[in-house]
């Protein structure tokens, strides 16, 4: 497995509309895996390979911290399918915005199919932090960031803040 580098904001490509895979094969399983490597080695739990510089619709997850019996997912061409109109306000973070955090509404339940490393279709019903990560990982498939959903002022405090971080990493 390889490690590869996270970009950041504002970085062009993350603005990118990824496209779907035709199938999952070795090169997709390869990418997979090359993502939970840089998403465990980042201490994150989700990671597109948008994120990666790499415009496919292909997430992976692991929330076997709060969810012990769910695995960690690998992810192809996910779509929801169904959103619950409750929706629920929590503090998301990511990657691509380092050590930084703001309060995000997601839909508190969606069902979502997807194809999962063997190229089967799944379909699953999230709930809570799991529905969440689903459509912050998915947003990152369309080209969205999280800080989208705050003010412009509180985006460009956020995206400064996560260079600093950037630079002083280096
Ligand atoms: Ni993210």
């Amino acid at each position: 497995m390889t490690r590869l580098t996270v970009l950041t904001v504002p970085d062009p490509r993350l603005r990118l509309k990824a496209e779907p895979v035709a199938q999952v094969d070795d090169e997709i399983r390869t990418l997979m895996n090359n993502l939970m490597e840089t998403m465990y080695a980042d201490d994150g739990a989700g990671l597109a390979a948008v994120q990666v510089g790499i415009p496919k619709r292909v997430i992976v997850m692991d929330l076997t911290d709060h969810y012990p019996t769910l695995k960690p997912l690998k992810i192809a061409n996910p779509e929801i399918t169904w959103r619950s109109k409750e929706t629920k306000v929590e503090l998301e973070a990511c990657l691509s915005v380092p050590d930084q955090c703001a309060p995000v509404e997601r839909h508190l339940a969606i069902k979502v199919k997807y194809l999962d490393e063997n190229n089967i279709l799944q379909e699953i019903d999230a709930e809570d932090l799991l529905a969440r990560c689903f459509q912050h990982e998915i947003d990152h498939l369309d080209g969205k960031v999280y800080i989208d959903y705050v003010s412009p002022l509180k985006r460009q405090i956020l995206i400064q803040r996560a260079q600093k971080v950037v630079r002083m990493k280096k």
